[in-house]
């Protein structure tokens, strides 16, 4: 039987700071508004480092933290919704970033849930005796997805990398992974592509921003989050005593409060970062992972749930002994 565990993890955020007051310069809105309904305060946005650069960077520092040699990597998967290229994928040159030759690289979209689901592919191919280390990261640069004339929307965002190392292990430390979606036919939340040519015409059409429906995306979080953690408890038979943390996606901090209460767990045990971040997507969840690992919320031996939502509609989550 082949096991896996986590290595290491790493994150990277771009050096440039907005905060809520530096975006009254581009809509009406205030730091009060902003803070009190989502629990952020700024978040970093690229200053020309695209997607690829970001996930570059976490994954030196996911490699460093593992001790493991960059060559015995054989798998990549990038998660992500800001890729760079339609292709090539950023999996791919990040693998020719990091000098690896011949592995099996490639990225998926799961929106916001995307790093669970890479996760969930990652840990399979493993455990299937076909691979034996796996790079996996969340990257996003979401800002160019932005519309930064819709105050609905622009001031949740943010721009980030976080990634993780999994191996195969001798004992059972990726224990279960949930992962599930529904069509989005309502289109709660959604970026269109550019629109289909007229090869008569064949004019250049412009990238479409992130259109969110808020509420209606604020009641999905908050029946899908609890949900899933319920579900990974019921069928591992635990209870919150059971574990030492959870680490959810970072969308809003509301968000993560009334998610809490349903499970009746204290917020003390949710790890938060949201109010330096926003929501950086696919990256939310590896970047909290690899913060609380360093700032010791989260220590080795520690078990521990990490759970997402997003677009799609998407959600995952993962019952994991760190
Ligand atoms: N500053 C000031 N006022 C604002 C702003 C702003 N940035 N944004 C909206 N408002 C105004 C609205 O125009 C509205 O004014 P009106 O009543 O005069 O029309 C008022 O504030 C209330 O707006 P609501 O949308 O009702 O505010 P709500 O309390 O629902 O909060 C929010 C909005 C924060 C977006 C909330 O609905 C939410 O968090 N939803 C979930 C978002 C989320 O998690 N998305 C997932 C992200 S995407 C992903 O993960 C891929």
């Amino acid at each position: 039987m082949i096991y896996t565990e986590i290595l290491g993890t790493g994150s990277y955020v771009p050096k440039r700071v907005y905060t809520n007051d530096d975006l009254k310069a581009f809509v009406d809105t205030n730091d009060e508004w902003i803070y009190s309904r989502t629990g952020i305060k700024e978040r970093h946005m690229s200053e020309g480092e695209s997607t690829l650069d970001l996930a570059y960077q976490a994954a030196l520092k996911a490699i460093e933290t593992s001790h493991i040699d960059t060559q015995d990597i054989d798998l990549i998967i990038v998660a992500t919704v800001s890729s760079d290229y339609a292709f090539p994928a950023v999996a791919n040159l990040l693998q020719a970033k990091l000098e690896i030759e011949g592995i099996t690289a490639f990225d998926i979209n799961a929106a916001c849930s995307g790093f669970i689901y890479a996760l969930q592919i990652a840990d399979k191919m493993i455990k299937s005796g076909a691979f034996h280390n796996a790079l996996i990261i969340g990257a996003e640069t979401l800002t160019r997805l932005t519309d930064w004339r819709d105050r609905n929307t622009c001031v949740l965002f943010g721009d980030g990398a976080g990634a993780m190392v999994i191996s195969r292990s001798e004992e059972n430390k990726i224990i279960d992974i949930i992962t599930g979606s529904q069509g989005d036919v309502d289109m709660l939340l959604y970026c269109k592509n550019p629109d289909l040519k007229d090869p008569a015409v064949n004019k250049i059409s412009p990238q479409d921003h992130i259109h969110m429906k808020g509420a209606e995306v604020f009641k999905f979080a908050t029946r899908i989050m609890p949900k899933t953690v319920h579900t990974l408890m019921e069928r591992n038979q635990i209870t919150d005593d059971d574990l030492n943390c959870y680490i959810a996606h970072q969308a809003n901090m509301r968000i993560l409060d009334k998610s809490a209460r349903d499970l009746n767990i204290s917020m003390d045990k949710m790890y938060s970062n949201i109010s330096h971040y926003g929501n950086t997507s696919a990256a939310s969840v590896p970047i909290a992972i690899d913060e609380a690992v360093r700032s010791n919320f989260l220590k080795r031996g520690d078990k521990f749930i990490t759970v997402a939502f997003g677009g799609g509609l998407t959600w995952g989550g993962a019952l994991i002994t760190f």
